[in-house]
């Protein structure tokens, strides 16, 4: 990051200054834009990511970098705390990471409700969904919306609304598989035009390889994202489970623990109960502080063994 970038100011300013002042961590801003605070032999990496979605939260991401920094103000140990740049669009940041740890351990909130059900404040992640995303085109042609009769149209938002309720059969047909299309560009995008040109995003997850491949094929897209299913490391698996006391649960969030795993780090991820039912993505998102308390001792424990 350059120097006035620095100054632009913002969370990832803020996280900047707290990273060297107080953790005692040296600062660095990557390549791809990661924020890297290290300290020593740093084999042992936490921390998040600190962009967001449109009308999101204030925890999702931003909790496992301050969290993290946290740690590091508690633990005197060799560690990295990372402020992963761009994780909401593509895992930017994470597949852009030069410098690898040896380990990562990621705190994050659930973003759903299974915690709150069990009436568990803390989980251990076992695994991540894996993610297919694209983008489709649909191109119809242009005309007056009132003197253009119906018959022989070619209204490409009609096209493209038939294919958004494919994209939920798919996902219906496959168990345990999500899609969604969440973003629609309409052109020339006025009311009393045809819709020449509509370009839709598609997010497909599923549990398993065998899946998410089937659902691709069964919507029929090329993705231009396509991050596997990850397996946690077990050992870092079990340390956490010894200080949580269980459960385990499979991530249906994409995190930039799943692009590190499969580049060989050995990556655990520790979930804080959400509240409000478990939404997330949404301005409702909560986790109760003393949650975050008990996470935060949780991810101090863990990193000390790890990183000591
Ligand atoms: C990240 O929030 C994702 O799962 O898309
Ligand atoms: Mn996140
Ligand atoms: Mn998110």
């Amino acid at each position: 990051m350059t120097a006035s970038a620095t100054r632009r100011g913002g969370r990832g300013a803020r996280a900047r200054r707290r990273l060297d002042a107080r953790a005692g961590l040296d600062v660095e801003v990557d390549a791809a834009g990661n924020l890297i605070g290290t300290r020593g032999e740093a084999r042992v990496w936490t921390g998040s990511h600190l962009d967001t979605v449109p009308n999101g939260g204030r925890y999702d991401g931003v909790l496992g970098v301050l969290a993290g920094i946290e740690a590091a103000e508690r633990i005197d140990v060799p560690l990295g705390v990372v402020a992963f740049r761009d994780e909401e669009r593509g895992f930017g940041g994470s597949l852009g990471l030069v410098r690898k740890p040896e380990v990562y351990l990621e705190l994050h909130i659930e973003q759903g409700p299974v915690l709150l059900r069990a009436g568990r404040p803390l989980g251990v992640v076992s695994a991540i969904v894996g993610l297919a995303r694209g983008e489709v085109t649909f191109e119809g042609a242009a005309g007056h919306a009132g003197t253009t009769p119906m018959e022989g149209r070619n209204d490409a938002l009609v096209a493209a609304a038939e294919f958004v309720v494919k994209v939920r059969d798919a996902a219906h047909s496959i168990p345990g598989t999500v899609a969604t299309v969440g973003e629609l560009t309409v052109s020339p995008g006025a009311a009393n035009v045809i819709p020449d040109r509509v370009t839709m995003s598609i997010d497909a997850r599923a549990p398993d390889r065998e899946r998410l491949d089937a659902l691709v094929a069964a919507i029929g897209f090329m993705p231009q994202l396509y991050t596997e299913p990850a397996q946690m490391d077990d050992e870092v698996r079990a340390v956490l489970r010894e200080h949580v006391g269980g459960p385990e649960l499979v991530s249906g969030a994409g995190h930039d623990a799943s692009v590190l795993a499969h580049r060989g780090v050995r990556c655990g991820m520790l979930f804080v109960r959400s509240g409000a039912g478990g939404i997330s993505h949404s301005p409702d998102e909560f986790s109760e502080p003393p949650d975050i308390a008990l996470a935060v001792d949780v991810l101090a424990t863990t990193l000390a063994r790890f990183g000591g």
